[in-house]
């Protein structure tokens, strides 16, 4: 692998989810330019066949590797959970290939003496088994229990943050038994950072929420400095393309990325 400090970061979500990621790697990484797909064309992923999802992320992992980029990031805990092996096979020996779950496992290795921990995310995610099977990989004395909360997604999409509405499908899916005296709880989808604080709230604040934002961008900057491949140079101008283009994706992406972006059309499969 010949890598260069200048080469951009690429990072992919199967919409503008993976976004917070971005946010999170723009603060810790600023000298960093982004290039961020979001396949809104296939969105959502979560609710896809793991053959579809290996499909789509393959050839977004080549696009990002003819753009240049150092890194593939997959911020996409979908896509994490079913496609990174493949997706590490087809260009992880020209590139740094990332997921959004491995830091995070590695984090609660890290820190956690013993416990519970409960993981949410979408049905392609929880259904895949990725984050107890990779936990217990390396520490089989914590308990770890998921739930499938895919209505999350397009409630958030929808701009139902803080409200009725959103309160009740919080309540219903977190009062849910196999979250009884969870020590803390991951937020295994790129959207839910978005409701982190009402999470906490819904736990009294007595609950360590995990928003795997800040533990990616906090690996990615620890593995560019390992490499030497973090950017000296000042003012990037990041990319963000997604493959179908509609005003709302324009007026949610700022949500994600707490700033207006232009969203650029590429659609890889026309
Ligand atoms: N961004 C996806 C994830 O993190 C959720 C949206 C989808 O289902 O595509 O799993």
């Amino acid at each position: 692998m010949n890598l260069h400090p200048d080469q951009p970061i690429g990072i992919f979500d199967s919409g503008v989810g993976g976004l917070t990621v971005a946010h999170a790697i723009k603060q810790l990484l600023p000298n960093e330019k982004l290039i961020y797909f979001g396949d809104t064309a296939h969105l959502p992923y979560g609710d896809k066949s793991k053959d579809a999802i290996v499909h789509y992320s393959s050839d977004i992992g080549k696009f990002l590797l003819n753009k240049g980029c150092k890194v593939v990031l997959m911020a996409c805990n979908s896509a994490s959970a079913v496609a990174y092996k493949e997706i590490n096979k087809q260009v992880g020996e020209q590139t740094i290939v990332l997921n959004v779950i491995d830091p995070v496992v590695e984090y609660i290795a890290d820190n956690f003496k013993q416990g519970k921990i409960g993981v949410i995310g979408t049905k392609a995610t929880i259904n895949s088994g990725a984050y107890e099977y990779r936990i217990k990989e390396i520490r089989d004395d914590l308990k770890v229990v998921a739930l499938a909360t895919p209505l999350f997604v397009p409630m958030i999409e929808e701009g139902f943050i803080f409200d009725n509405i959103s309160n009740s499908i919080i309540q219903a899916y977190l009062s849910n038994e196999i979250l009884n005296k969870i020590n803390a709880l991951i937020l295994g989808c790129t959207h839910y950072p978005i409701i982190k604080n009402q999470i906490n709230k819904y736990f009294n604040f007595e609950v360590e929420i995990l928003d795997s934002s800040k533990i990616v961008a906090d690996k990615l900057k620890f593995l560019l400095q390992v490499e030497e491949l973090i950017n000296p140079q000042q003012q990037p101008e990041h990319e963000f393309y997604v493959s179908d283009y509609t005003q709302h994706f324009n007026k949610i992406a700022k949500m994600f990325f707490e700033e207006p972006i232009r969203l650029l059309k590429a659609n890889l499969w026309e």
